[in-house]
């Protein structure tokens, strides 16, 4: 049998273990890179000699690391010398637009500290979650609304008539506002109420005065806790992107406090990542389960069945695709 493997290659073959292993390694080049400042440096190029000089590193291991850089589609070399290329550019240089430092700074965390720690977790050793730092947290969901997941989500709902004649939409757990700055931007009759907690909307008022523009007078505020407070009445349409997670066992409620706040006639549109939807969706559910025992995603059929229960009628699903996949549902609740 062993000499039989020396003259047969393996099927199916070997890459993409190695994939996997590559870009565990992978990662912590880019950890290094971004701890030094690296692509601050290298929007003017510069040979490894240069920016070992002004980062005071080896330079022989910096020319390493620019090369595994450059092999990742993060700098590109010409004559001797690195530059960001237009991804780095994009996503890792402060004054883009689309800049996700915040987002990798929780990334980055997480991948030091939570992940190693897998293990204990499956075998029953609680994982501390240590504290979250509101302001962190949401320039980091903001930042990846930015780099893509808004995007695809607004494609879908700009196409949803009832957004084109409602006049107040709520933003349950609209965190950064940007959802809600992106809606009035499309729909010129529509108010947005962001909804979050205080200290979220801190953050938040900075973020949407940042990107409001001329229609920051058509974005509000509403500081409350969706399980505790009133929120309000007379929306047509409420907005829960991505805030229902930590929920699974209170969605019922939840969705009936959100029915309660609507119009006759009104629509709920839920964006979330479910259960089984894929890797991206398991490690998600993974990084959280790990240091919050019990916790689980809800899958699409779980929020149909409580929609209905809660008295909606479920009209459509969409699944939106990129970087973070998420599954769209649309209810009514019916008139009268
Ligand atoms: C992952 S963020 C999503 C932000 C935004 N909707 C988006 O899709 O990018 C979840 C938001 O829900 C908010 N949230 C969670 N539980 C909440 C509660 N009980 N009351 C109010 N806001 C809550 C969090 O503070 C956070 O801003």
């Amino acid at each position: 049998m062993g000499s039989e493997a020396l003259l047969k290659p393996p099927e199916p073959p070997p890459d993409e273990i190695y994939r996997i292993v590559l870009h565990a390694q992978a990662f912590y080049v880019l950890d290094a890179a971004l701890e030094l400042d690296l692509f601050e440096r290298l929007k003017t190029p510069k040979t490894a000699g240069e920016l070992a000089g002004e980062l005071g590193t080896d330079p022989a291991l910096t020319e390493t690391v620019c090369d595994a850089l450059a092999a990742l589609g993060l700098l590109k070399k010409r004559g001797g010398a690195y530059e960001n290329s237009a991804l780095a550019s994009a996503y890792l240089t402060e004054g883009s637009p689309y800049c996700m430092k915040n987002l990798l700074r929780l990334m980055r965390s997480s991948l030091r500290d939570r992940w190693p720690r897998l293990l204990d977790a499956l075998r029953g050793k609680p994982v501390g979650a240590g504290g979250r730092d509101p302001r962190l947290f949401t320039l980091a969901v903001a930042e990846s609304a930015l780099a893509g997941g808004l995007h695809g989500v607004v494609e879908v709902l700009r196409e949803i008539e009832d957004l084109k004649r409602a006049r107040r939409l709520l933003d349950l757990g609209g965190g950064h506002g940007l959802y809600s700055v992106a809606l009035v931007k499309l729909f010129p009759q529509l108010h947005a109420y962001v909804l979050d907690l205080p200290e979220v909307l801190e953050v938040a008022r900075e973020i949407v005065s940042r990107y409001g523009g001329d229609v920051i007078d058509r974005v509000h505020f509403v500081p409350a806790d969706f399980t505790r407070d009133d929120i309000g009445s007379g929306y047509d349409v409420v907005l829960a992107s991505h805030s229902l997670y930590g929920y699974r066992e209170r969605l019922a409620e939840i969705l009936r406090k959100v029915h309660a706040a609507l119009n006759g006639g009104g629509l709920f549109i839920s964006n979330h990542a479910h259960k089984s939807q894929g890797l991206r969706a398991s490690l998600f559910e993974l990084q959280i389960a790990m240091a919050r025992r019990g916790f689980s995603l809800f899958s699409v059929g779980e929020l149909m069945s409580r929609l209905r229960e809660a008295g909606f009628v479920v009209e459509d699903v969409a699944v939106v695709g990129g970087a973070w996949p998420s599954t769209i549902v649309v209810a009514r609740k019916p008139l009268q």
